[in-house]
């Protein structure tokens, strides 16, 4: 760490280093046209359905993680609740337990499993404005829409978004759940989703809009072997009509890799990150001309198990494609949690705080008290830089270097310099996200403290999920409206302006 300290001013002592490399970004001093507005509370948890009584009764970093986030928001960060275990769950009135469901081992999700009215005492219990996922796969109304009241009548005050099934584009193709009929295409799953909707609509009465709409699992024909129609476009333009567009009250889709790659390096880099993201402009635009919102119900790193998830590349490419889902208009991201100590995008494990936390955490610490951001970089290279704006000047920069490093071997490092600094500002200060290779992953600090992802050089308690040490913030002098900042390769650097 105190390289940085020495390196102040114009990256004096770069010339050692053979990989270094240099990238000049603006900080607009107003807001730029192009930017768009933030929600004040735009990253929160998706709880895999039949996990969600786990997670909030037996999970014990649970509730002190979630803290963190709730501290910055300054309330009950949102939630989702669902996953494809939503449509495998029958909703039991007479059951006293709040989830009851048979598996040979812990690590794997059930096929089938029952629900009671305790599930949903737990929302009002937790307290967070909650996305709640229900049964279309199965294809009983009579079963879902008793589930639904039954939600609204213990949970309404907390109730933000329902949802009528998971990812209904994979219903046929890898689930053959029973609504879907082959070939199940757009116009078969648009016509089952609008009539789900509007039955459920009559049935739920107020309030309204209720409903999120959409669910994909992928944004269009994006990958081999799978369905090549998800279309939020159809589902917007042909299949909902006006009384299904007013009881629904904002678009949603999921977003995982959209590749098979094992390649770390390939994986993390921003330029991969903002072509994933590239489907979605679109989506926003068109839910935006509905007056909706657009949100990412679902997201991870990867959505088949993926164990570079868990390490610290990955939790860089957390900040970055939140920051970057941000820039385009998404509203927000749930991170999805799913089977406790196997999902390896989890935010934490039974018994410790995993790196996609700390991943989101940076991120929600360079968005919170913001209300615009605009990516400044052209999203073409290995170098992110956002600004996030308040009441109309610059509050914070975020710098990221998505360049791989494997541990061994010199480290290649990047100056960021940024220009348009408002003239006479004093020193900056920055909090630096780093670890000592994009391969750490949390177990790696277990033995040897020297392997942790830090920020701002703390690390997450494993018992409180408290922010631990001495808050480190580096100074960087403004010389002419200009600042330089070195960013090794897999950091991410937190400007304060
Ligand atoms: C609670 O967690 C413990 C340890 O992680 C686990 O063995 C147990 O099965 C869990 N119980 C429930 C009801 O989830
Ligand atoms: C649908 O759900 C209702 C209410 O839970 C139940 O009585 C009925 O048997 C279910 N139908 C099928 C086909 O499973
Ligand atoms: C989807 O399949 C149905 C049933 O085969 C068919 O009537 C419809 O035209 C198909 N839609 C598209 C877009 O291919
Ligand atoms: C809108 O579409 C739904 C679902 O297809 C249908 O049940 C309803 O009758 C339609 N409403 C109107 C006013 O056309
Ligand atoms: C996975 O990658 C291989 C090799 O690049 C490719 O042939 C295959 O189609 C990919 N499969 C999926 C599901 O992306
Ligand atoms: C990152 O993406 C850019 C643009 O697509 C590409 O030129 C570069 O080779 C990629 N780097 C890695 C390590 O995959
Ligand atoms: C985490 O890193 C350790 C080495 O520090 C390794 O043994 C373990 O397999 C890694 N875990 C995962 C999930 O990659």
């Amino acid at each position: 760490m105190l390289k940085y300290h020495l390196s102040f001013g114009l990256g004096m002592g770069l010339a050692s280093h053979a990989a270094a490399s240099a990238v000049t970004y603006p900080v607009p001093a107003t807001v730029p046209t192009s930017a768009v507005e933030l929600d004040p509370y735009p990253i929160g948890p998706s709880f895999e359905f039949f996990m969600w009584p786990s997670y909030m009764t037996n999970i014990s970093l649970t509730l002190p993680c979630l803290s963190r986030f709730s501290e910055l928001y300054g309330k009950t960060a949102p939630i989702r609740i669902g996953g494809t275990t939503q449509d495998r769950a029958t909703y039991d009135p007479d059951l006293d337990a709040y989830v009851s469901y048979h598996v040979d081992d812990p690590l794997e999700a059930p096929m089938t499993l029952t629900y009671g009215p305790k599930y949903f005492d737990l929302i009002p219990g937790f307290g967070a404005k909650t996305m709640l996922g229900f049964n279309r796969g199965d294809n009983n109304r009579t079963n879902t829409f008793q589930a639904a009241l039954a939600a609204k009548s213990k949970a309404l005050d907390y109730l933000d978004l329902i949802e009528l099934g998971n990812e209904p584009d994979l219903y046929y193709y890898y689930w053959g759940k029973p609504v879907a009929v082959a070939p199940w295409n757009e116009t078969q799953e648009g016509a089952d989703a609008a009539d789900w909707a509007q039955d459920f609509l009559d049935t739920w009465g107020t309030p309204s809009p209720i409903l999120s709409g959409g669910g994909y699992a992928l944004p269009g024909d994006v990958m081999p072997d799978m369905p090549s129609w998800p279309n939020l476009k159809y589902l917007i333009t042909e299949a909902y009509n006006e009384s299904v567009k007013a009881g629904t009250k904002a678009y949603c889709g999921h977003l995982y890799a959209l590749s098979n790659s094992t390649v770390m390096a390939e994986e993390m880099n921003h330029s991969k990150t903002v072509s994933d993201l590239s489907h979605f402009p679109e989506y926003v635009a068109l839910s935006a001309a509905e007056g909706r919102k657009y949100i990412l119900g679902e997201t991870g790193f990867h959505g088949l198990d993926d164990p570079m998830d868990a390490k610290f590349g990955g939790a860089l490419q957390v900040i970055d494609k939140t920051l970057w889902a941000m820039s385009i208009g998404i509203q927000r991201l749930y991170y999805h949690q799913g089977t406790i100590n196997q999902a390896f995008f989890n935010w934490w494990s039974s018994s410790q705080v995993e790196l996609p936390f700390y991943g989101s955490y940076m991120a929600a610490l360079a968005l919170h008290d913001g209300d615009h951001i605009v990516a400044t970089d052209p999203g073409t290279g290995p170098y992110a830089q956002y600004v996030i704006y308040r009441c109309g000047k610059p509050l914070k920069a975020i710098l990221i270097n998505t360049d791989y490093y494997s541990g061994t071997g010199e480290r290649g490092e990047t100056t960021f310099t940024l220009t348009g600094l408002k003239k006479g500002l004093p020193a900056l200060k920055a909090l630096r996200m780093t670890a000592p290779s994009s391969e750490v992953n949390a177990s790696s600090a277990s033995s040897d403290p020297a392997q942790a992802a830090t920020i701002g050089g703390q690390v997450f308690d494993n018992e409180n999920c408290n922010l631990v040490g001495e808050q480190d913030l580096e100074q960087v002098k403004v010389v002419g409206g200009r600042a330089t900042f070195v960013v090794a390769a897999s950091e991410a650097l937190l400007v304060y302006l």
